[in-house]
């Protein structure tokens, strides 16, 4: 058995080797098969595929330029990182790409990720100039052009991809988001809803908290601590319309205090072009409007009305 197996090895060194290195190993051509054209021939084509799949490998090759930026080298600006990745040893999505730099390449590179399934939003970030969690976007396999990564805008950095979103936490947190009520249930035990009042919870309950539409949101840029934003403006909404809860009217007198809490959106809709789980901001917001206007007394001027809709 040895003679066989010593044998494979020799032949299959020879051809690796002229694999390896067509030139000096006598190009294409394989004198141990001197005789066999077709054996010749299909040596060759081994050869040449094998070329093409290396040539193509290389091309899988993709750049990623990723903003660095560390607390730790004050006086060093932002720039933008270059990393090569091969796409044929990495996943499918971005947050793949920023796993794989992170633990084959350079350890300091920060991100937040948790569910890697688009769940818990901690990964959103700018992908190629739109705002969306890393995990659910898939990477472009156009391998001509870089793939450009920064942090959501707007924000202060903390670190590289990591931003402070300790203002946008306040804000959800001062919508008051738990159900409030005045009376304890019916049956002692819980409160109940039909499927209908169930329903209007739909496309509001499955925030996840991202930020994407908040920090794509120019009013958000101008106005950040006075405008709530259409991340915790969308869980108010998810509070007022719920069938159970027994603060609406305080809840909307809240977000109306002032002209900018509720009113400072404008109607550009940037955050439900943007959001990663198709929910609708905007739309929330313009219910919400709509919901405070027709609790307003009936000579509420046409001039606050515009206001409240966008018109300038
Ligand atoms: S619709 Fe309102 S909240 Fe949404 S991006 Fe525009 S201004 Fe911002
Ligand atoms: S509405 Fe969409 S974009 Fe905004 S925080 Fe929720 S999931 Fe993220
Ligand atoms: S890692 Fe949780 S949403 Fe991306």
């Amino acid at each position: 058995m040895s003679w066989i197996k010593d044998g494979y090895k020799k032949v299959s060194d020879a051809v690796v080797r002229k694999i390896e290195n067509p030139a000096k190993s006598g190009g294409g051509h394989f004198p141990t098969l001197e005789g066999h054209a077709a054996a010749q021939r299909h040596a060759e084509q081994v050869l040449e595929t094998h070329g093409a799949l290396r040539e193509k490998m290389n091309n899988l090759k993709k750049e990623f330029k990723i903003y660095r930026w560390s607390p730790d080298h004050l006086h060093r600006k932002p720039f933008l990182q270059s990393y090569f990745v091969d796409l044929s040893k990495c996943g499918p999505m971005v947050l793949d790409v920023l796993q794989k730099i992170k633990g084959e390449e350079d350890s300091s590179l920060s991100y937040r990720r948790s569910c890697r399934e688009g769940i818990c939003g901690s990964c959103a970030m700018n992908i190629d100039g739109t705002n969306t969690v890393a995990c659910l976007k898939p990477i472009d396999a156009d391998t001509s052009k870089p793939t450009v990564i920064t942090p959501l805008p707007h924000m202060y950095v903390i670190k590289d991809l990591v931003v402070d979103l300790t203002n946008f936490y306040q804000q959800y947190k001062s919508i008051e988001p738990w159900l409030k009520t005045k009376k304890p249930p019916p049956d002692g035990r819980e409160y109940r809803q039909s499927i209908a009042e169930r329903k209007r919870l739909d496309g509001l309950y499955e925030c996840i908290l991202c930020a994407c539409c908040s920090t794509s949101c120019p009013s958000y840029w101008w106005n950040p601590e006075q405008f709530h934003g259409p991340a915790a403006l969308l869980h108010a909404y998810r509070w007022i319309t719920d069938s159970r809860d027994d603060f609406t009217d305080e809840r909307l007198q809240a977000l109306t205090e002032d002209e900018t809490r509720l009113y400072r959106c404008r109607t550009i809709k940037n955050c439900t072009a943007t959001c990663p789980k198709s929910l609708n901001p905007a739309n929330a917001i313009n219910k919400m409007k709509t919901k405070h206007l027709l609790s307003q007394p009936v000579e509420k001027t046409e001039d606050q009305i515009g206001r409240a809709f966008g018109e300038s």
